[in-house]
């Protein structure tokens, strides 16, 4: 199977009613482990790249990589998903390598530091939503900002300076209408990385109410929530038991993204959780065998421990026993159907 465009994975899931993990790639590994959860739960797949990444592989490694896996899978849909694109040329230059799915995160300014306008928000998505669609390319956009870390996709904005940047339900209509994106990024006070909460999120800063709004007025717009890992405690605690310190800190509860899913959430962004996996693995290894340096003894399970989270997400969020359902359509047919 060739790779498939995201849009047709999310309408897919809208009209089967369950939501699919993206998670991010960087390596190898992870790529592996991705792909041996879907072969493992039959799931349908998206892997993103973020530009930090497309810096870190390279991009004919990084490539490649998700071509072997499609080669070695042929039974598993796959898009491969541009993760916070900062401009229509990082859009652009995605596409021609290779990626059938690409997110223009106009949310914020092209340094991806600062909360950008409306204004700039609607035109930077509506050029690459004409460039992408023609060529039968997905296009993701993003409207509200999102708190915590200033990481090149945050302004570094406190949980209550997030909260004044909620997506706004009857901007979010306007947004979609004018851009025509595919799948709609939403801010509901959720942050990258493992930092997202002090305690157990409650409806007051995990915002899931404003999820509900948006599908109200927008049931034919795939919604999609970054910042979605759950940072279980056990990923933590093998960390800190093993001379880490990542210290007490909560996600968001897959019980919420479920709730997500029950209203239009499509697409649900994981990256710090394999993170937490891989890193808990690899401090295990070294602690338990100080002698060893073969590399294939840490990243072995460390691959293994990112694959168990991607086998626990696909299965909460309902893609497991899809992939065999989707009849894959190529980026030609992709390209027809936006221009009817
Ligand atoms: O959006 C954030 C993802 O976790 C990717 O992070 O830019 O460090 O690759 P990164
Ligand atoms: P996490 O840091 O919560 O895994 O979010 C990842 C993300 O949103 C990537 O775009
Ligand atoms: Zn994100």
């Amino acid at each position: 199977m060739p790779l498939v465009s995201m849009r047709q994975l999310l309408d897919h899931a809208a009209e089967n009613g369950y939501g699919l993990a993206a998670f991010n790639v960087n390596n190898m590994e992870q790529i592996q482990a991705i792909m041996e959860a879907a072969v493992e739960t039959e799931s349908p797949v998206i892997v993103q790249a973020s530009r930090g990444a497309r810096q870190y592989a390279n991009e004919n490694f990084l490539r490649h990589l998700i071509l072997a896996a499609v080669e070695l899978y042929p039974q598993i849909p796959l898009a491969m998903h541009q993760d916070h694109g900062n401009s229509p040329a990082t859009c652009i230059s995605a596409i021609e390598n290779g990626f059938t799915s690409v997110m223009m995160d106009g949310s914020l300014d092209e340094a991806g530091k600062n909360i950008s306008t409306l204004e700039y928000n609607v035109k930077v998505t509506q050029e690459v939503v004409k460039y992408a669609h023609a060529r039968g390319v997905t296009v993701e956009g993003e409207l509200g900002a999102l708190g915590g870390i200033e990481d090149g996709h945050g302004a570094g904005l406190s949980a209550e300076e997030a909260a004044e940047h909620l997506t706004d339900p009857d901007q979010a209509v306007e947004f979609v209408e004018a851009t025509g994106v595919d799948a709609l990024a939403v801010a509901i006070g959720t942050s990258h990385g493992a930092y997202k909460f002090t305690r157990k999120p409650t409806g007051d800063v995990l915002v899931m109410s404003r999820i509900e709004e948006i599908n109200k007025r927008l049931p034919n717009t795939h919604l999609v929530m970054h910042g979605s890992s759950s940072v279980p405690r056990e990923l933590v605690k093998i960390i800190d038991d093993h001379g880490g310190n990542i210290g007490e800190t909560y996600g968001v509860p897959v019980e919420e993204i479920q709730r997500g899913i029950a209203h239009g959430v499509r697409k649900v962004n994981i990256d710090t959780d394999n993170r937490l996996a891989m890193t808990g693995a690899i401090r295990k290894a070294f602690h338990e065998n100080p002698k060893e340096f073969d590399p294939r003894k840490y990243l072995g399970p460390a691959r293994e421990a990112m694959k168990k989270v991607c086998v626990s997400r696909m299965t909460a969020f309902g893609q497991a026993g899809n992939a065999g359902k989707i009849e894959p359509k190529s980026l030609k047919q992709m390209k027809k159907f936006y221009a009817s």
